[in-house]
């Protein structure tokens, strides 16, 4: 053939310059041979195949890409070239597959779509055609849509990770009296689809309940939304927990947003931090627990949705009733069940079983904690309790070198304490100045003894330098 009166150039490698201007025939006899010089200036890689798969035709950009000899390749099978070619699929099932994943022998991937040909209802024919122009291309458009995939995944599991509670009840450590009572309770309430309030001091564990009352509910297989009242701006509380429509204020979404109320449908929604939600935001979280159904800001319609309420508080809500800072019918609506997990200041016998199992889960078990450690932590007061507990042992686990947990690895504070606490029965109080040396004759003591009489470790207790623990320690002849 010379349709195009060159056709000895059109088997040179691929490439935009060696492509010679189309000439098309006057005589239709000739268009198909037309089609097909058209057909090698396409940027695009095209192949037919016959009703058994085999390569009718490869234009040159193919042949370029698969570093192919098209004549050869006429007769052939496509698994030839592509031996998990799904083209034979298309020819069964006679149904397009467009923009399809399919790797090449040299390592290339390419987006391809298979098109059967169909004649009086039977597929008689398959063109494959990437859908890319040159390599480069292919391989940026990969590479992003492989990076679009990962981050895809990254926020899925990040939204799996939200949207699902990990702590069960048997997580929650601790053997103290109070506290399996107010496990138990809870437990009990969680069956219920009531309202679960949880009260206790900061880090005592109630987000660890509020986790263990979905799971241990019928709801355990619905979402697990939490939603931190304290953290998120008071102004856009509302639109977060109820959601918004389009046009509700400046800078809403297009389309509206759905809120976490919504979201928790079917689950459990915790409010944590309820003493921080706005009075306004209380009141429609009461019509919503009242009527199940929930308005979006700025919305008419309105949604029904199914959730249970699970709330914390470190505040106490009695007072905040008082100076108007809370409403008395969310509070009476909250409070039927509630379950108040004790301060580790009131729990110290659960301080060991503590200790061993922040050790445990920072993958350090064969610790061992030396008895003086734990007479000074059960003797601390625990502000942050169980959170500031976990934080001790964290920061004891970086310090350790050996295999036990001593009273060096401790900060000082909590050293300090146990020096500090007073007699409980001073049977005489001298002056202020005989009292202060006492009580240092005493800390210098209790750090000795605690160090087995070791002075560098001592002066590093203590923060002092060696040879002022030597001074002192002659000064009151220890
Ligand atoms: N009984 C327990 N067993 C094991 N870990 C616990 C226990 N109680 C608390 N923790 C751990 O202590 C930390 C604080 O717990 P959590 O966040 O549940 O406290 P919180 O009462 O919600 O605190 P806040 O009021 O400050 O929000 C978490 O790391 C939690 O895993
Ligand atoms: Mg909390």
């Amino acid at each position: 053939m010379n349709v195009a009166g060159r056709s000895d150039k059109l088997d040179k490698p691929y490439g935009a310059e060696t492509i010679p201007p189309v000439r098309l025939p006057l005589d239709m006899g000739s268009l198909v041979e037309a089609f097909k010089h058209i057909l090698d200036r396409v940027y695009s890689g095209i192949i037919f195949c016959d009703k058994d798969s085999k390569i009718l035709f490869m234009n040159r950009f193919y042949a370029s890409l698969l570093k192919a000899d098209r004549e050869e390749a006429v007769g052939k099978h496509i698994r030839e070239y592509f031996p998990l070619s799904r083209l034979p699929v298309v020819l069964e099932t006679g149904q397009p597959e467009l923009g399809k994943k399919c790797s090449l022998r040299t390592n290339l991937a390419l987006l391809v779509n298979r098109v059967p040909i169909e004649r009086d209802g039977e597929t008689v024919g398959v063109v494959l055609q990437t859908t890319f122009r040159d390599f480069t291309e292919i391989n940026d458009v990969m590479t992003r849509l492989n990076l679009l995939e990962k981050e895809v995944n990254f926020y899925k599991e990040g939204l799996d990770s939200i949207l699902s509670a990990t702590h069960s009840f048997e997580s929650i450590v601790g053997g103290n009296k109070r506290l399996v009572d107010a496990k138990r309770t809870a437990e009990k309430y969680a069956r219920t689809d009531s309202p679960v309030l949880i009260l206790g001091a900061t880090g005592t564990g109630k987000e660890l309940f509020a986790h263990a009352v979905h799971l241990a509910s019928g709801r355990r297989n619905g979402p697990f939304v939490c939603v931190n009242c304290a953290a998120i701006p008071r102004e856009l509380l509302e639109s977060e927990l109820f959601g918004y429509t389009a046009g509700a204020f400046t800078g809403a979404k297009r389309g509206g947003k759905s809120g976490k109320i919504e979201m928790a449908h079917g689950g459990t929604l915790f409010l944590d931090e309820i003493g921080d939600l706005p009075l306004n935001a209380q009141a429609k979280l009461l019509r919503v627990l009242e009527t199940k159904k929930i308005e979006r800001v700025g919305g008419i319609k309105t949604f029904d949705v199914d959730f249970r309420l699970v709330a914390a508080t470190n505040k106490g809500l009695r007072e905040m009733i008082h100076r108007n800072e809370f409403r008395e019918d969310v509070f009476y609506r909250l409070n039927t069940m509630t379950v108040e997990i004790p301060a580790l200041s009131e729990r110290t016998d659960d301080i060991s079983a503590l200790v061993h199992f922040f050790l445990k889960s920072s993958g350090n078990k064969n610790v061992e904690v030396s008895e003086s450690v734990i007479k000074m932590l059960e003797c601390y007061s625990w502000p942050g309790n169980v959170r500031e507990l976990k934080n001790v042992v964290m920061r004891a686990v970086s310090l350790i070198e050996g295999d036990t947990f001593e009273a060096e690895h401790l900060p000082m504070e909590i050293v300090r304490f146990q020096s500090d606490c007073p007699d409980p029965t001073p049977s005489h109080i001298g002056s202020l100045s005989t009292e202060l040396k006492r009580y240092e004759k005493k800390v210098l003591a209790q750090a000795l003894r605690l160090n087995n009489g070791n002075m560098s470790k001592t002066a590093r207790l203590l923060g002092i330098s060696r040879s002022t623990l030597y001074e002192k320690c002659r000064a009151h002849e220890l």
